[in-house]
């Protein structure tokens, strides 16, 4: 069997590939940041590098896509908006532009979020879009409340766990991103999530402060 190692999937402009195929995605960038960081392990790959790519990929919106030049997508925001803030880049990102983007996901209607323009809203932007806010400061600019009412119509109150939308059936992957958003609204009881590695704060303090 080949072996594969993370750093080893670093390309020459910085990027990352997502396996032995070599296809590119700042989705890709994200996870490999988010592990070497948890692995203490940065120090593995050329990080300068892999923010430049990062930073290719900002558009005149101030959102980010998956490669340079490609759409703004609200999770791949949240994947180069997370990658930067591990690494200590946030400097890069047009903070008021962003967030104005960002809050314009909100539905006006629901109160749910979407991933871009002219899309419906979904549970696990609550996720994508309320992070990278979290991130940049500017989760005031959208009507918490609103979000909180949004993914709480989204429960099956019978069966439990989370849809994506009130009309759909519960799955596990929204059932996550509603409990980790409604972390981030400050919902009561649940405690809280780190917008940059999407794992409880005290797991990541336990890993980042302990040698
Ligand atoms: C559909 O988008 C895609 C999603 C709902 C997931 C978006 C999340 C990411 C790209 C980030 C993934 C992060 C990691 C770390 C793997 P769509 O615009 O095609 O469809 P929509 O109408 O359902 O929004
Ligand atoms: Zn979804």
């Amino acid at each position: 069997m080949q072996k594969l190692d993370i750093a080893g999937l670093q390309n020459k402009d910085g990027s990352f590939s997502g396996d032995i195929w070599g296809e590119v995605d700042t989705r890709f960038s994200y996870i490999a940041i988010c592990c070497l960081s948890i692995l203490k392990c940065l120090d593995k790959i050329n990080v300068k590098k892999a923010v430049d790519y990062i930073v290719s990929c900002k558009n005149l919106d101030g959102g980010f896509g998956c490669t340079p030049g490609a759409e703004s997508h609200a999770g791949q925001i949240f994947c180069c908006v997370g990658a930067l803030a591990i690494t200590g880049n946030l400097h890069h990102v047009d903070k008021d532009l962003l967030g104005w983007w960002l809050c314009e996901r909100q539905d006006y209607e629901s109160g749910g979020l979407n991933g871009r323009p002219e899309k419906l809203p979904d549970v696990c932007y609550s996720w994508w879009v309320l992070s990278s806010l979290i991130m940049i400061d500017r989760v005031h600019w959208i009507e918490k409340g609103k979000l909180v009412k949004f993914i709480l119509d989204c429960q099956d109150m019978d069966n439990g766990g989370i849809s994506d939308n009130p009309k759909d059936v519960v799955d596990i992957f929204h059932t996550y991103f509603g409990v980790a958003g409604l972390s981030l609204l400050e919902y009561p009881g649940v405690k809280p999530i780190d917008p940059a590695y999407a794992l409880p704060v005290h797991v990541i303090n336990r890993i980042l402060f302990t040698k």
